[in-house]
């Protein structure tokens, strides 16, 4: 069952009823200030950090859910109503949410009234813009109230929900005409404010929730609304709120707009006042007065279109496959983007309160961006570099605002390092750009202690060979990719952190994945060591990559699939000696990856192990069986009931990784089915049981030992973006950059018997036809008519256009 429908031509999902399994929401923003916002206009926005620079509240844990948002509420003719449906539910004529790149559309129709909401951030724009438009649809003429709608955050979302004794008495405002300016905190430390605007003359306003909604009212039921009569009031304490009236008059067929705009301006600190106790308006004016007319919206609408249609221009195929199109052109790159922004800060899933930017989440992040812009790439490197810990460790997060690293959850992910060399290899093969090496970057953001990244590189590679355990084999520390494989934990107090506890020291618990992982980055820690003219780096790289391999096949193979780990006692983790979890995901995918076991056999033996008992009709399950029981010596993996996240649920975050895995080993056909079972816009049919948005991926779908088998849960805020578009784009379509050129080497499934893709790459553009025959075999390759070896078409100059004729 479908609650919508692409329009591929818009770029845009078409919500098609409001009654959706669960608020399908979408993002506002591309660079330093961004909203959610979801499919009714619930949801809240901020400035760089949702934790600590929040402008509009949201409840989560609210019952109803998503209750909370820029809303717009219709008062006509003593009847009222909201466009997106909630938060008054009266039934409407006619709902339609367009979910785009960066906006979102909302129009609702009632009694011969028609009212669109467009919500986007406009580019170099610290604001929000909220463009309304009403149309009499009916034939007589109409007098309408229209009202606008935000409840204001005092800025740290933690300190918000947590502090009312302080907070209830703090909330200040300014009201300067049709201009609400909410100014908390800004007579003391802060100096910065919101503004919340609109471009017409007012009727009336509010700035104080109970003067607007009425005592023992919810958003549903505002008596102002009810009224058609705004109180004009002033918040003092209590909760500031910016609310607009305006009175509209429309003959039949008329329609008028409006803009709205809510936004975040910073004023330097000699700068903060025009008088005594009042702000300094100069930087919100020159905000406000870019977006006057409609004229002005519909520019920066179109100029936020262009930007998309540029970035979605470096990768993009025609296949004759209408889902998987649209996935590669389209929602997959807008995910990454998504996901590149805001690690796992903000989302229907995420408070925005818990979690920064995460040191593994953002460096995988961007395999998935770096190809949309390269340079933020960079600068996003560089920011994460400098939380490493001059041991080569790392904080596991950062706060995107003051860029250090987070003391709460400290560091001890003993993975961790090592994605900071994928992050910064994929970056370089995209760019080009070997400089990046040299740039300065401290450690643990301390300027005198700094080194060039390669050398923060070379200590993340050493990290892992400086913490070898009893078997040779990567010590696990506090966990690795898998948060949940907590084996020095320990832990018996309900409620303690299953990440930062660490209740035994020991130097014995040791990762196989880790050590794939290890294998896996080390040709690209050699390659870019040469490239620094450190030959003999490189050749001890490899070394001890050879090393790694061996002991993977002596101490981590269990004779038909990866072992996982060796736990404190030195006893194994994912083997068929064990009761539950004989079976992990994550070692069988990384180290066919890495080439491990490929000539041996074992590689293949593992892969078929993961189709005969982790595959599910949902996609492939992390572990089997499922921990039936906590055990206190793996943690948190086994605390979560079976098939649930990490307890053999279907982490979307790894199936992508088996995916590559066939295809080192030429299996496209079931690469692409394993794809198509987790990739949304395949899923849309069955939203009724996905329950989810259709338009990018969750990071989990309960496996098949789960009551509700199929559903999905946390959605977009996911590693799962990123390896999804490097598994299908460069895998099984099968084009990516290496530093000595284009590779192009498909392996994809029959079913796909022809496809172009287009790539443009270090500025020239390359035409690829494939003729598609499955043959598990490398590729043959024609240069711009003319044959050649192997499948690395070189580099070619910027400019230049390259047609490469391809058949597999
Ligand atoms: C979450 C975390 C990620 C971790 C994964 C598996 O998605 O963000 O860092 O690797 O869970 O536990
Ligand atoms: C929980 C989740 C895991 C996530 C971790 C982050 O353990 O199961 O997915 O990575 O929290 O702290």
């Amino acid at each position: 069952m479908r609650f919508g429908h692409f329009d591929d031509a818009a770029r845009e999902y078409v919500i098609s009823t409001p009654r959706t399994p669960y608020p399908w929401i979408n993002y506002l923003g591309t660079e330093e200030f961004f909203g959610l916002v979801s499919h009714t206009g619930g949801g809240y926005c901020f400035y760089r950090d949702a934790r600590l620079r929040r402008l509009t509240r949201y409840r989560y844990n609210n019952v109803p859910t998503d209750v909370g948002g820029r809303y717009f509420y219709v008062h006509d003719d003593g009847d009222f109503w909201t466009p997106g449906w909630a938060p008054v539910k009266r039934e409407l004529d006619f709902y339609e949410c367009r979910v785009g790149l960066s906006y979102t559309k909302i129009t609702g129709e009632r009694k011969g009234l028609r009212a669109e909401v467009l919500y986007f951030v406009p580019l170099g724009t610290t604001a929000e813009v909220h463009r309304v438009t009403l149309k009499n649809t009916s034939k007589a003429p109409k007098s309408v109230k229209l009202f606008s709608f935000v409840e204001f955050c005092l800025w740290d979302a933690s300190d918000d929900q947590n502090n009312y004794q302080r907070n209830l008495s703090i909330g200040e405002v300014e009201v300067d005409g049709g201009t609400i300016y909410h100014k908390t905190e800004y007579r003391e430390r802060r100096n910065h404010y919101a503004v919340h605007s609109v471009n017409a003359k007012v009727a009336g306003f509010d700035t104080d929730r109970e003067s607007f909604l009425g005592p023992w009212n919810g958003f549903g039921e505002p008596q102002a609304v009810a009224e058609g009569r705004s109180r004009n009031s002033v918040a003092s304490g209590w909760s500031p709120i910016g609310s607009h009236q305006l009175a509209v008059d429309l003959a039949p067929g008329e329609e008028r707009s409006f803009v709205f705009v809510l936004g975040y301006v910073e004023n330097p600190v000699e700068e903060k006042w025009e008088g005594p106790g009042v702000v300094n308006k100069a930087r919100a004016r020159q905000l406000l007065a870019r977006f006057q007319t409609t004229a002005q919206v519909d520019a920066a609408l179109v100029a936020l279109r262009d930007y998309w249609t540029e970035m979605l221009s470096k990768y993009t195929v025609k296949s004759g496959d209408e889902r998987l199109d649209r996935m590669v052109n389209i929602w997959n790159p807008y995910q990454c983007m998504v996901t590149f922004n805001l690690s796992r800060s903000a989302s229907y899933f995420e408070t925005g309160i818990g979690r920064g930017m995460g040191f593994r989440d953002s460096n995988q992040d961007l395999l998935g961006f770096v190809h949309l812009v390269p340079s933020r790439a960079r600068e996003r490197i560089l920011d994460i570099a400098a939380t490493q810990k001059p041991d080569g460790s790392a904080y596991h997060q950062y706060q995107p605002l003051t860029k250090r690293g987070n003391n709460d959850i400290g560091s001890g992910f003993n993975d961790d390092p090592l994605w900071l060399i994928s992050g910064t290899a994929a970056y370089i093969k995209e760019s080009g750009d070997l400089s990046v090496l040299k740039e300065t970057v401290p450690f643990d953001n301390d300027p005198k202690d700094a080194a060039t990244l390669f050398e923060h590189l070379k200590r993340s590679f050493h990290h892992v060979l400086n913490n070898l355990g009893p078997h040779g084999l990567p010590l696990i520390g506090r966990a690795d990719w898998n948060d949940c494989l907590n084996l020095n934990c320990f832990s018996e107090t309900p409620g303690e952190s299953f990440q930062t506890t660490g209740n035994r020291t020991g130097r014995t618990a040791e990762s196989v994945f880790i050590a794939g992982l290890f294998v896996h980055v080390a040709p690209d820690y050699a390659a870019l060591a040469e490239a620094m003219g450190l030959e003999s780096e490189a050749k001890a790289a490899r070394f001890h990559a050879v090393r790694m391999e061996e002991t993977v096949l002596k101490h981590g193979w269990d004779g038909e699939w990866f072992l996982r780990a060796y736990d404190f006692f030195g006893k194994k983790v994912g083997s068929k000696e064990c009761e539950d979890g004989q079976i992990l995901i994550e070692p069988q995918g990384y180290c066919v990856m890495a080439g491990i076991g490929v000539k041996e056999g074992h590689a293949k033996k593992a892969l078929d192990s993961v189709k005969a008992r982790l595959d599910t009709a949902h996609g492939i399950v992390l572990n089997q069986p499922p921990y039936s029981a906590y055990h206190v010596e793996l943690g948190e993996i086994s605390s979560y009931p079976p098939g649930y996240k990490e307890n053999a649920g279907i982490f979307c975050h790894n199936n992508p990784w088996v995916m590559i895995a066939e295809t080192v080993l030429g299996r496209g056909e079931r690469a692409f089915e394993y794809w198509k079972k987790i990739a949304p816009a395949y899923r849309e049919e069955i939203s009724e049981v996905h329950r989810l948005e259709p338009y990018v991926y969750a990071q989990m779908i309960a496996g098949k030992d789960a009551v509700r088998h199929g559903e999905a849960k946390n959605s977009w805020l996911t590693g799962t973006a990123a390896w999804n578009f490097v598994a299908i784009s460069q895998h099984l379509l099968g084009v990516r950059p290496e530093l000595l050129g284009l590779r192009v080497n498909p392996c994809l499934s029959a079913e796909i018997p022809s496809f172009t893709v287009t790539r443009r790459c270090r500025g020239a553009e390359y035409r690829i036809r494939v003729k598609n025959a499955a043959t598990g075999q490398p590729a043959r390759l024609r240069v711009d008519g003319k044959p050649i070896e192997g499948t690395l078409v070189p580099w070619a100059p910027a400019g230049a256009t390259v047609t490469i004729d391809c058949e597999v």
